[in-house]
């Protein structure tokens, strides 16, 4: 055969594939998630998130010990407290539990990066992201709220937050109150295009966080829409975002392609709880192999534009990128 190009011959030993390898990734890209629960003396594995657990304040730095060994040196904190209310007041509680959270790190690990989710789903007694106003989230009202806890979760030590409830102008409120308060260096990620998604279901178990009524639709995003998403993250921008997010990762592949290339912003994917869950059922299933079925779902969402990859997988893929079966 009189071929000129023939591809396959960049294909034909490891050590080519790797040297030709378009889409390069780092551990310094990785971000974990990590819940912690108000009390003392707990470390309880979540049940719909095999291989998660719950922490108390004093405990969560045996993870983070955990964490930094991986190579994975940037965490993102949720909270779950013991006491929640219709205003959500537990959330920007100087001695809340993720305020207490973030100082036990800072304390033990100065050089892990804290990040801090901002929302009130799991601080209002009714599970919305916000406060209420009959049955509808009042977008203004929770604006307030949401600056509230960003500030202290900063007053606390935290290096960065990311806003996750999808109200509209949150990302200027929280910059306002911020500056106001002398922290015009910290960044915000925000969670910009964030679905509504039913990827969210076994967090929403993790962080007992599931809406006692209705559906989050009425501010989370329509999985119909990609133009939407270009003017969340415009929004976001002018508001002074520092690192936009899509989330979840897999099914808005397309998303993050779009919105990678339309602004210049690092650009962050959260591979949800849902993502996780199937990829350990079906490997527990024995349908596939669970390894390298994470690594390949983690490369796709790279390969789409991500700089930024918060997930559960966040150890394991630390090592194989290390490994370079993910490199
Ligand atoms: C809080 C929040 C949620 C997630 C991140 N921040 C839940 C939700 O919006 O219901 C989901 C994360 C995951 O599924 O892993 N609003």
């Amino acid at each position: 055969m009189d071929l000129v190009m023939r591809p396959r011959r960049l294909r034909t030993c490891d050590s080519l594939r790797r040297m030709v390898r378009e889409t390069r990734v780092s551990p310094d890209s990785l971000v974990y998630p990590l819940f912690l629960v108000e009390g003392q003396n707990i470390r309880e594995p979540i049940p719909s998130l095999e291989g998660q657990w719950r922490y108390s304040p004093d405990r969560v730095c045996e993870e983070i010990g955990a964490c930094m060994e991986a190579g994975v040196r940037r965490v993102l904190l949720f909270g779950i407290p013991a006491q929640k209310d219709a205003c959500g007041s537990s959330a920007w509680a100087s001695d809340g539990v993720v305020q207490q959270g973030i100082r036990a790190i800072k304390a033990a690990y100065p050089e892990c990066y804290v990040i801090t989710d901002v929302c009130m789903c799991e601080y209002t007694d009714h599970g919305h992201c916000g406060i209420l106003c009959g049955h509808a989230v009042d977008n203004d009202k929770t604006l307030e709220v949401l600056a509230k806890t960003a500030l202290s979760h900063v007053q606390a030590g935290a290096d960065m937050v990311a806003p996750s409830d999808m109200m509209d102008g949150r990302v200027a409120a929280i910059r306002a109150v911020l500056d106001e308060n002398g922290f015009e260096t910290v960044p915000i990620m925000s969670y910009s295009a964030k679905y509504a998604s039913a990827f969210y279901g076994p967090f929403r178990d993790a962080a007992g966080s599931a809406p006692a009524f209705g559906d989050r639709r009425g501010y989370q995003m329509d999985p119909h829409n990609r133009k939407e998403a270009l003017k969340e993250c415009a929004l976001d921008v002018q508001e002074g975002a520092d690192i936009l997010m899509v989330k979840p990762a897999l099914s808005y592949l397309d998303i993050i392609r779009e919105c990678a290339d339309a602004f210049d912003l690092p650009m962050a994917a959260y591979s949800v709880s849902g993502e996780y869950a199937m990829i350990k059922a079906a490997g527990k299933a024995g349908l596939t192999d669970e390894y390298r079925v994470m690594c390949e779902s983690a490369l796709s969402v790279y390969r789409a534009g991500a700089d930024i990859l918060i997930t559960y997988f966040a150890k394991e893929l630390a090592q194989a990128m290390k490994k370079g079966d993910l490199g």
